[in-house]
């Protein structure tokens, strides 16, 4: 991300290649390499953002080659870039690719990739700077940390430096987050270590500190005086597909609230930084979390709901409900849809709730927050009464339409004074052309400046899990009635809807 300063490095280093090093994913034959490492690797060397002096190294536990893994990958590449590959930027990029075979848990395993790593430092002169990147199962996040420390991997001696990027999920409560933390931190430096969200990977994400922090007109007016409530909307039009493993140990308010929904929170809550200083950014960022107020047991049949899809029709297609898709207990309570009525206790925002919505086979895949500002105090207009003026919204889109729009009344032409909902509109790709990304590009490259700016910092996974705690618990231990309670393709269940009648509101339309 432009502007924002990285460590020792210094913030003029954003735009140019990155240090010298070797990019070491440890799982490199499960889809996220294929899927988005390679292709956004790819596309930093496009952008000539990746050093001359580079390398990466596969290790994942099947034998293999340099040979295979190359030719693997230049056929993988073909159907996950982003844009056209030019064959010779593939090539150099290509020479680059290495691989170790080996066992996670086994040291002679780190034996050699040592030895490959000091092979790669000769050959493509990367003057022993490595960046392991964790893409395995999250039980073997510690174990591999554990190991790299003992193979003296992880010391950064004579200016090298050695950073770890952890994808989620990081931990499934506040004991487990606490326990890798703590694990990994035997061996890490917190400055070392890189825990991912890629939703803080997405432009528009990125762009929701610029929105606020380089403009004067919104500041003023975003706190609780003018703001009514934010809604904060995570819909999928997926459903569970092939990963009921996973997900049937996880559901959504684990798999997503906590980590995405409570970055975009934050992004929204948080406080001015003192600068875009990577420590500066996650302190307020932690803050906000921290102001959430806690969920007592008795506010959790209050203030959250959730849901799973029953079969439904999304546009043409027949959706099978969870509990028939592969894999899935036929009596399931795994929950794929969450929502959540969340305060923040601070001066800002005291009093404002925050509804929270995400979930799998709803009827569009979008992910959007609305800002709904208090209404007009006082409508002079004849024959409007107050309670029909529509409030204004300010909605940051997400995805997959990206941009920023604002709703307000104009005069309705014509001899009648009427007033009508209009929008002032923003598209990303009008003003800046859409130059496709896998969202992983800038995680990458900031990792490779030593920018932790866009990445979690231990605390605040910690503050994450603290929130959903007494939810987890609660629907531990209650079964939920009524499962399936919604249909695919629809926006979930009426108990979502009910959460905001309650308090005499509606989630925005979203068409
Ligand atoms: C992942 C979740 O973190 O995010 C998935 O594990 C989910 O279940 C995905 O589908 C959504 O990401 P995106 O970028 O498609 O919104």
């Amino acid at each position: 991300m432009q502007s924002r300063s990285g460590d020792a490095s210094g913030p003029d280093q954003h735009g140019r290649p990155a240090n010298p090093c070797t990019i070491v994913i440890f799982g490199s034959s499960g889809d996220l390499t294929k899927r988005k490492l390679i292709p956004a690797l790819y596309n930093l060397s496009k952008g000539k953002l990746l050093p001359k002096e580079f390398a990466i190294i596969g290790f994942a536990r099947s034998e293999g080659s340099d040979a295979a893994v190359r030719e693997q990958l230049a056929k993988d590449i073909r159907e996950y870039a982003t844009g056209a590959v030019d064959p010779r930027l593939w090539n150099w990029f290509e020479e680059r690719l290495h691989y170790v075979g080996g066992n996670f848990n086994d040291p002679k395993s780190y034996e050699k990739l040592k030895e490959a790593l000091a092979k790669a430092d000769k050959q493509h002169g990367t003057r022993g700077n490595y960046l392991f990147y964790l893409a395995t199962p999250p039980g073997l996040f510690a174990e591999i940390v554990q190991q790299l420390g003992n193979a003296g991997l992880t010391a950064e001696e004579n200016g090298q430096w050695r950073r770890v990027i952890v994808e989620k999920p990081f931990g499934r409560d506040l004991d487990s987050a606490r326990a890798l933390n703590g694990a990994i931190g035997g061996t890490l430096s917190e400055n070392q270590i890189y825990r991912i969200d890629h939703y803080l990977g997405k432009e528009t994400v990125q762009n929701i500190l610029v929105f606020r922090f380089s403009n004067g007109i919104f500041e003023p007016i975003w706190n609780r005086q003018y703001i009514d409530h934010v809604q904060i909307t995570v819909a999928e039009s997926v459903g569970v597909e092939q990963r009921a493993g996973y997900y049937e140990t996880s559901g959504a308010l684990r798999d997503m609230v906590q980590n995405h929904l409570f970055q975009l929170l934050a992004l929204i809550a948080m406080e001015p930084p003192i600068s875009f200083e990577a420590e500066a950014v996650r302190d307020e960022k932690a803050k906000a979390l921290r102001s959430v107020q806690p969920i007592s047991p008795e506010d959790v049949l209050k203030c959250a709901v959730r849901g799973q899809y029953g079969d439904g029709m999304i546009g043409s297609n027949a959706i099978p409900a969870y509990r028939s898709s592969p894999g899935v207990n036929p009596s399931s309570n795994t929950e794929s849809f969450v929502a959540l009525k969340l305060f923040i206790e601070n001066w800002r925002w005291a009093g404002v709730p925050f509804y929270l919505r995400t979930g799998k086979a709803m009827k569009r895949r979008v992910t959007e927050i609305a800002i709904q500002f208090k209404r007009a105090p006082h409508v002079l207009f004849r024959g409007t009464e107050a309670e029909h003026v529509p409030a204004n919204f300010l909605v940051l889109h997400i995805q997959p339409r990206e941009g920023i729009s604002l709703s307000f009344q104009a005069k309705v032409p014509g001899p009648v004074v009427r007033a009508g909902a209009v929008d002032m509109e923003f598209e990303y790709s009008k003003y800046f052309g859409s130059d496709p990304t896998t969202g992983y590009e800038t995680l990458l490259y900031d990792c490779m400046l030593g920018d932790a700016t866009l990445f979690q910092r231990a605390d605040t996974v910690e503050v994450g899990w603290q929130v959903v705690t007494p939810i987890l618990d609660v629907w531990a231990a209650l079964r939920a009635r009524g499962f399936p309670n919604y249909a695919a393709g629809s926006w979930g269940p009426d108990e979502a809807a009910e959460l905001l009648e309650q308090d005499g509101r509606a989630w925005r339309k979203i068409d």
